[in-house]
C-alpha cells in the first residue's frame, strides 16, 4: 500500500492545456519547472509556449479529435485557461465519456461556470449565500419601460452589466440619468452585445480600490494563490476605453493579513460552501475580482479562470510546484491553505498592438526579445512564426514581466526590457503600479 502510494504520488504527468495566451504561456511556464511534469501539450500554444511543452493544433470544439488526442497521449489531466470552453460546458462532456472521465479536469462544469457566464445568476448566488457584492436589480427584454423607469430612481453613476458573455465589454458605467437610460435602450432594446444583453444586471456603483484574488478549489477546499491587480483601460491614468489588461501586478499592499482573513471568511467560504449547497460540481479557478470600500471587501465579479495578465505576475511569485496544487484539486484532496509565495515583487507590463483595442495590423516582426530576456521574462500572447520570424498576431502581443526585491525593482526590470523590445507601432502604458509604489 504505501509503496503503490508512493508510486501514484510520483508517477509523472502529462498534461493538456488549453488556449494561447499570456496566460496560458506562464501556467505552462510554471507546470514546465515541475519535476512531475511528464509531457506537456499546449492545444493551441503560441511560439512562446515552445519552450515549455509542445503546442498541438487539437481544437477543443472538435469533441471526437480532442478525445483521440488524450487517448493516444495518455494524458492524465486537461487545465483550461479561457472561460468559453468551460461556459460551453467542456468539462461537462470530459465527465460524460467512459473514456475520458478518469482523466484530472481543471475547470468547472457549465453549472458552475455561470458564476462568470451569466451576471444576474452570480448576483443571486451571492445574495443567497450572504456574500457582500453591489444592491442589483436585474430586468428581461420585455420589461425595457420597467428598466428605464428604473434607472430615473437611482443615483448615478450607473451600472449597466449584459448578463452573458461579452468579450469583457458587457460593463458599460455612465455618469448622467440621460446616457444611462439609453444605453439601457441599447442594451435591452437593440440587443447591443446579441443573446448577451437580452438580460440586463444593473447594479449599486461602488468606490474603491480594485484588487484580485485567485483559489484553485477542489469544491470542498481551496488553496489561495498570489493576489494581484490589473490595469484594464488603454490609457494612463485609468483613460480611455477597456482593454483585455494592460498590465499587473503582485503583491497588493492593502490584501494585509486582516484583509486576507476577511476575504477568506466572507468570500471565499461561503462561495465554495453554496457552490456544494447549491450542487454545483465545481473543480478549478475561482478568481475573485473585488474592490475594497472603505476597509470592506466586496465582489465586483466571480471568473471561473484565472485572470490575463493577472496570471503573469501570479506564477512569478509562486513559490511551490503548481502541478500538485491541480493534481489534488482534480483529485478532490485539497486542504485550506494559502500557497507559498515569494517575498519578491513581479510586474508585467503588455505590449499591444498599434491601434488595441481598435482594430489593428498584424504579421509585424518583433525584435529584441533575446535581449529583453536578461532582464524579464517574456510571455507570449498574440505572436505567431512566420518563416522562422516571430510577428504580431493579435492585439496584445507580449508580456513583459519583471521580477525584483520590490515592486519598483520588478518595476524597472519590466520597462527596461520593454525598452529593448521593438515592432511597428507598439504601445504600453508607462504607469503600471505606480498608484501601489
Ligand atoms: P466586470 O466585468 O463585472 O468585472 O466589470 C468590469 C469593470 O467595471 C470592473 O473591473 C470595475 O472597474 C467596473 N465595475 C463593475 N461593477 C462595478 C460597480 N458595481 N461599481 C463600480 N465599478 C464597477
Ligand atoms: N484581466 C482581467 C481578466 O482576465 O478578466
Amino acid at each position: 500500500m504505501a509503496l503503490w502510494h508512493f508510486m501514484l504520488n510520483f508517477a509523472l504527468m502529462n498534461i493538456l492545456l488549453i488556449g494561447s495566451g499570456g496566460r496560458e504561456s506562464a501556467i505552462a511556464w510554471s507546470l514546465s519547472q515541475s519535476p512531475e511534469l511528464g509531457e506537456l501539450f499546449i492545444a493551441p500554444g503560441n511560439p512562446g509556449t515552445l519552450a515549455y511543452g509542445n503546442n498541438v493544433s487539437v481544437d477543443w470544439r472538435q469533441f471526437v479529435a480532442m478525445k483521440d488526442f488524450c487517448m493516444n497521449n495518455r494524458i492524465d489531466m486537461v487545465i483550461v485557461g479561457p472561460e468559453e470552453p468551460l461556459c460551453k460546458g467542456l468539462g461537462d462532456q470530459f465527465a460524460a465519456d467512459e473514456d475520458l472521465a478518469s482523466i484530472l479536469f481543471i475547470g468547472p462544469s457549465a453549472k458552475g461556470a455561470q458564476l462568470e457566464g451569466s451576471k444576474d445568476f452570480a448576483k443571486y448566488f451571492m445574495m443567497q449565500h450572504n456574500i457582500p457584492t453591489a444592491a442589483y436589480r436585474t430586468f428581461n427584454a420585455n420589461e425595457l419601460e420597467a428598466a428605464v423607469d428604473y434607472l430615473a430612481t437611482v443615483d448615478g453613476p450607473y451600472v449597466l452589466k449584459a448578463d452573458g458573455l461579452a468579450a469583457g465589454k458587457g460593463v458599460v458605467i455612465l455618469d448622467t440619468l440621460a446616457e444611462a437610460q439609453q444605453e439601457m435602450r441599447s442594451m435591452l432594446g437593440d440587443a447591443k452585445f446579441g443573446a448577451a444583453s437580452s438580460r440586463v444586471v444593473v447594479e449599486e456603483f461602488l468606490a474603491g480600490m480594485e484588487f484580485s484574488v485567485f483559489a484553485v478549489t477542489d469544491g470542498k477546499s481551496a488553496v489561495i494563490l498570489p493576489e494581484a491587480k490589473d490595469y484594464k483601460r488603454i490609457g494612463e491614468g485609468d483613460q480611455g476605453p477597456n482593454t483585455g489588461g494592460m498590465g499587473a501586478v503582485s503583491p497588493v499592499p492593502l490584501f494585509d493579513e486582516a484583509m486576507q482573513k476577511q476575504v477568506m471568511s466572507r468570500i471565499i467560504e461561503p462561495t465554495i460552501e453554496g457552490l456544494a449547497k447549491d450542487g454545483l460540481p465545481y473543480k478549478g479557478f475561482l478568481f475573485f475580482g473585488l474592490i475594497d470600500v472603505e476597509g470592506e471587501a466586496m465582489v465586483i465579479e466571480y471568473n471561473c479562470r484565472m485572470g490575463d495578465p493577472e496570471t503573469e505576475v501570479v506564477m512569478a511569485r509562486l513559490d511551490e510546484d503548481f502541478l500538485p496544487i491541480l493534481r489534488d484539486a482534480g483529485n478532490g484532496k485539497l486542504t485550506n491553505r494559502v500557497a507559498r509565495q515569494s517575498k519578491q515583487s513581479a510586474a508585467t507590463v503588455m505590449m499591444v498592438s498599434e491601434g488595441y483595442p481598435g482594430s489593428y495590423p498584424k504579421g509585424l516582426p518583433i525584435l529584441g526579445l533575446d535581449q529583453a530576456s536578461e532582464h524579464a521574462i517574456v510571455f507570449q500572447a498574440g505572436t505567431t512564426l512566420k518563416d522562422e520570424e516571430l510577428c504580431t498576431a493579435g492585439g496584445r502581443v507580449l508580456c513583459v514581466t519583471g521580477v525584483g526585491d520590490d515592486m519598483a525593482s520588478a518595476l524597472g526590470k519590466a520597462y527596461q526590457a520593454v525598452a529593448s523590445i521593438t515592432f511597428d507601432g507598439a504601445n504600453h502604458r508607462k504607469d503600471i503600479g505606480q498608484d501601489i509604489l
